[in-house]
């Protein structure tokens, strides 16, 4: 059987195409991880994912007590806000963890988030790290991964209600005149 020439013309033409076909899927694999992946010593320096879930155990507590961002969050199912935040932290550092939510375009679409509620949640998740003891060296670093996600976060005002937009479709004619980016 071993020596079985045809058989081994296959193999000779099998293990190649396999061989092939591995290197294409992990290339895949590595294309769709966040360029963060290589280093994880943001991750590390902030625990791994138990440190971070417990700095984010103490922001959900800090924003309850504070009352200009509290509001925001009226609606939440916190115990997923907080696995889906642990991951997203966990990810954003470098750490391997698969963040499932939406993007933070999406998560924050119509909730009409100013400047002073995102200095607000920064302040709030400054403060949690400083009672979970992170270093302020890790704090800074953290905090310049977080700081470019302001915008988009920052001014996904509400979307007009359905109300208003089959006023406006439906009885305006001037509707497709209008520019739907305004
Ligand atoms: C500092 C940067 C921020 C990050 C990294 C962040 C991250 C996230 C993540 C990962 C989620 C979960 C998305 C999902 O469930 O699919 C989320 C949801 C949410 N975020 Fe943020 N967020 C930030 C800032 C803010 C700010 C400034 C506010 C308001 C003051 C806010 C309010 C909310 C609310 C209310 C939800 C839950 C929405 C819902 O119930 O569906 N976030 N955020």
């Amino acid at each position: 059987m071993c020596c079985d020439t045809k058989h081994f013309r296959h193999s000779r033409i099998l293990i190649p195409t396999l061989l092939a076909a591995l290197v294409l899927a992990m290339l895949a694999g590595c294309q769709s991880m966040p360029s963060s992946k290589s280093d994880d010593s943001l991750y590390r320096a902030l625990g791994a994912r138990a440190g971070i879930s417990r700095i984010d155990t103490r922001l959900i507590l800090n924003i309850a007590a504070d009352r200009r961002v509290s509001g925001y969050f009226r609606d939440t199912d916190i115990d997923r806000f907080h696995r889906m935040f642990t991951d997203y932290i966990c990810a954003l550092t470098g750490g391997p963890c698969n963040y499932s939510g939406d993007n933070m375009v999406d998560a924050h679409r119509g909730l009409g988030i100013d400047s002073a509620a995102f200095n607000a949640i920064v302040e709030d998740y400054i403060k949690a790290m400083n009672q979970e003891g992170v270093p302020t060296v890790t704090q800074n670093r953290l905090l310049a991964r977080l700081a470019p996600l302001h915008s988009q976060i920052v001014g996904n005002h509400p979307e007009p209600s359905p109300e208003i937009m089959q006023l406006i479709l439906g009885h305006d004619p001037m509707y497709r005149y209008i520019d739907p980016k305004l």
